[in-house]
């Protein structure tokens, strides 16, 4: 059975995609079979790989209740892409319009369940039928975010959201983990707001002890259409990525990600 995490965050630029694609990939590298999916009409996932002409992705397979066998394109070793297109926003709406309009993701991925290790939904910065639909139908969701003063305001508002997908839709869905993206943990400022999360009770123990430092190879990487593994092996978004792959795998059985918080 796949395990399907939403990356969730309705505020814009928080990390989500470039989230998504990073850790896609390390887990792929670590021999997971991962597929990711693009729930955003600006399409910046999509747009970090080459998809085939004529493309019309996820959001014409889930409105015609196609296969998504059929939108899905292979992109790497270990590593499938259903993206998106601009038209997504007018799937959205006449999704929002269908019965059961919540579910149609799921019932969509369920076949899919038995291919995959990983399932990523990579959600837009709101709240819409689409990110409803990805907290329907996934067993967890990320919170990539900065430390800033606004971040709690908007996280108060994700986690009302989250709940009320579990208990009117989504009985198993939980809080995966809260990402610091682009964190100095060096700043007073950082430190309270994770000391603050560590202590709130709806979110302590689930921030990732691996955090993601500013680099600027993850926003390069994806403009030439590669992984931060391929563009820089070495640099800190791709050590940073692989710890996180590190931390997911390793939560069922030992808690503690190699580099955390304070060893960084
Ligand atoms: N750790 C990082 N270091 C440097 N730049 C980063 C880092 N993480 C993300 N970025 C850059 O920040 C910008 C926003 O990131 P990203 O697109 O992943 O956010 P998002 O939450 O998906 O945004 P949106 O809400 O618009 O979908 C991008 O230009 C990305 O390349
Ligand atoms: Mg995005």
């Amino acid at each position: 059975m796949a395990r399907t995490l939403a990356l969730l965050n309705n505020k814009g630029g928080t990390g989500k995609t470039t989230t998504t694609l990073g850790l896609g990939a390390a887990l792929a590298r670590r021999r997971q079979r991962v597929l990711l999916i693009d729930l955003d009409s600006q399409r910046n996932l999509s747009a970090a790989f080459t998809l085939p002409e004529g493309y019309t992705g996820i959001g014409h397979a889930l409105v015609d209740s196609l296969p998504l066998h059929e939108a899905m394109v292979k992109v790497d070793k270990q590593l499938w892409v259903l993206g998106s297109t601009p038209a997504l926003v007018d799937y959205e709406y006449q999704l929002s319009h269908e019965p059961g309009r919540e579910f149609i993701l799921r019932e969509a991925l369920a076949p899919l369940q038995s291919e995959f290790d990983f399932i990523l939904l990579d959600c837009a910065p709101s709240l819409g039928t689409l990110t409803v639909n990805a907290l329907t139908a996934a067993d967890g969701f990320i919170v990539p975010m900065q430390a800033e003063n606004f971040a709690f305001l908007g996280l108060d508002r994700i986690l009302e959201t989250a709940d009320k997908a579990k208990r009117r839709m989504n009985p198993k869905l939980e809080l995966e983990g809260i990402l610091f993206v682009k964190l100095n943990p060096r700043t007073t400022f950082s430190k309270a707001v994770v000391q603050s999360l560590a202590k709130d009770p709806r979110t302590a123990g689930r921030v990732f002890h691996t955090y993601i430092r500013q680099d600027i190879a993850l926003m390069e990487c994806s403009a030439f259409q590669k992984s931060v593994f391929e563009y820089a092996p070495s640099s800190n978004g791709a050590h940073d990525y692989a710890d996180l792959a590190r931390e997911l795998l390793q939560r069922t059985g030992d808690q503690s990600g190699k580099h955390n918080l304070e060893e960084k």
